[in-house]
């Protein structure tokens, strides 16, 4: 059911100028509805109310929640002086000098700076340490026993994003590897709870956010130090000496507080949700004996083309982030024929835009040849899109693509016809409720 009215030329149903129709639900259910039920909220929504639709909930107020691909491009690819990015948004988490903070000409100055770090050649680089990281942790899988894999993927991505970040290992490094898990979990749950406006005491999760904060900036400080100083500065290819070395268009460098910033950003958005898709991937494989066999045969032969296919499908049919947000900063906003006020945020529905029949049929079958020997549908958007498209697909797909490779290679993955896992929301990304959980056999040994 949509908001409708009569067209005066054509006599059509015309929603020109209009906003689309609202969830009439008290504010507080609305925002239960969304914290704890959302996958279910919004797939009910959509049948009732169509693609687009208004809802009102805490911390993003007035909002519409955009599902049609069309529509969804056209969120993408508007100019900022139409929407900004979501706000609140993560950079309350990671500081005011995070990408995430910026819009308009410095978000796009930023991204150049940010840019080099994360282009093909680079990302070749840092295949060896993904491999690394993962021969490092499966060593010690057990044999013939069910274990959960979110936390070893967690702990590869962690990894890996680290030493791609600061180059060389070391006693900080040992240190920001125990201090960011803990923060990771709190920073996700706090990401959208309102921060109150007094103190609440260092014990408060907001006192631990901030102490946090002060541990990370000393410890990222002495490492800035430390790069400084190094004569091989210029031949690092670490992601801290690439931005350390890089400038402005004005020749100004970034200050270290925003290098600091940005660096908490990347640790921050790049590995839970790497480690969110890898946990899946075993949780479906295990449940999937031909996509799995088909996997192993191509891995055997040297061959991807399989493997990317299903990452891809990975990502659709198990969207670990659900939401890319914008926000009207415009007088209004014309989204198709309807019209968002300023101030909305307009919510783009990725899990949902994913589910579309349409363009992925069948959507409920996890399918990987949907995505063999085809051009990506446009209505593929897990990394979201436009000027604010993730930073890090590229560098998240060959790091799923080597972690896969590498547990192919050396492990059987037992299948068997256990009840899929729930979706469980862990503040930021969707993850499998029981972890991913798996038995492993040895295929061969491990290069020690
Ligand atoms: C499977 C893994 C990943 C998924 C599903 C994912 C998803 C997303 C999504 C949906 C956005 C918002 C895009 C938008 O607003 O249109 C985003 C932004 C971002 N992601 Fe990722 N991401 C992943 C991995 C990574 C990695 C590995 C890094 C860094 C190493 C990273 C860094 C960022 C940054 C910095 C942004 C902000 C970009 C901006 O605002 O300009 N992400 N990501």
């Amino acid at each position: 059911m949509t908001d409708t009215a009569v067209s005066a030329d054509t006599k059509a149903p015309t929603t020109l100028g209009k906003m689309p129709p609202a969830v009439r639900l008290p504010k507080p259910v609305q925002m239960v509805l969304m914290a704890g039920f959302r996958r279910s909220f919004l797939r009910y929504a959509v049948k009732r109310f169509g693609p687009v639709f208004a809802i009102n909930v805490p911390f993003f107020g007035r909002s519409v929640v955009v599902s049609d691909p069309a529509l969804v491009r056209q969120v993408f690819l508007a100019s900022t002086d139409e929407l900004i990015n979501v706000q609140p948004n993560l950079s309350r988490i990671f500081g005011p000098g995070s990408v995430f903070a910026l819009d308009g000409k410095e978000h796009r100055a930023r991204r150049k700076l940010l840019a080099p770090p994360f282009h093909g050649q680079s990302i070749k680089h840092y295949e060896k340490v993904i491999e690394e990281e993962a021969l490092r942790e499966t060593a010690t899988w057990p044999e013939g026993v069910e274990f959960r894999t979110l936390e070893p993927m967690n702990r590869i991505t962690l990894n890996v994003i680290l030493r791609t970040v600061f180059g060389a290992d070391g006693a900080e490094l040992d240190y920001l590897r125990e201090i960011i898990p803990p923060w990771a979990k709190l920073g996700s749950r706090m990401a959208t709870l309102p921060e109150p406006p007094f103190s609440t005491g260092r014990y408060s999760p907001w006192g631990r956010l901030a102490e946090f904060r002060r541990n990370f900036d000393r410890t990222v400080f002495a490492l800035i130090d430390k790069a400084e100083a190094d004569p091989h500065l210029d031949e690092r290819t670490d992601i801290l000496a690439m931005l350390l070395r890089s400038r402005y268009e004005d020749g100004t460098l970034m200050s270290r507080q925003d290098v600091s910033d940005e660096l908490l950003t990347l640790l921050g958005a790049g590995h839970e949700t790497t480690a969110s898709t890898l946990g899946w991937a075993f949780e479906r494989l295990r449940r999937h004996p031909a996509v799995l066999a088909e996997l192993v045969k191509e891995n055997d032969e040297g061959g991807n083309e399989f493997r990317q296919a299903t990452i891809q499908e990975l990502q659709r049919h198990r969207t670990v982030i659900d939401f890319s947000g914008r926000h009207v900063q415009a007088p209004h906003f014309d989204l198709g024929d309807w019209r968002i006020p300023h101030g909305y945020t307009v919510m783009v529905a990725i899990a949902n835009v994913h589910a579309n029949r349409g363009i992925f049929p069948n959507p409920e079958r996890f399918d990987p040849d949907r995505f063999v020997g085809t051009r990506t549908p446009t209505a593929w958007v897990p990394f979201g899109g436009g000027t604010r498209r993730c930073i890090g697909a590229a560098f998240a797909n060959v790091e799923m693509d080597v972690v896969l490779r590498t547990v192919l290679r050396y492990f059987v993955i037992e299948t068997d016809n256990a009840p899929d896992e729930k979706i469980h929301f862990r503040g930021i990304a969707f993850t499998p409720k029981e972890g991913g959980r798996i038995v492993v056999r040895r295929r061969e040994a491990q290069p020690a």
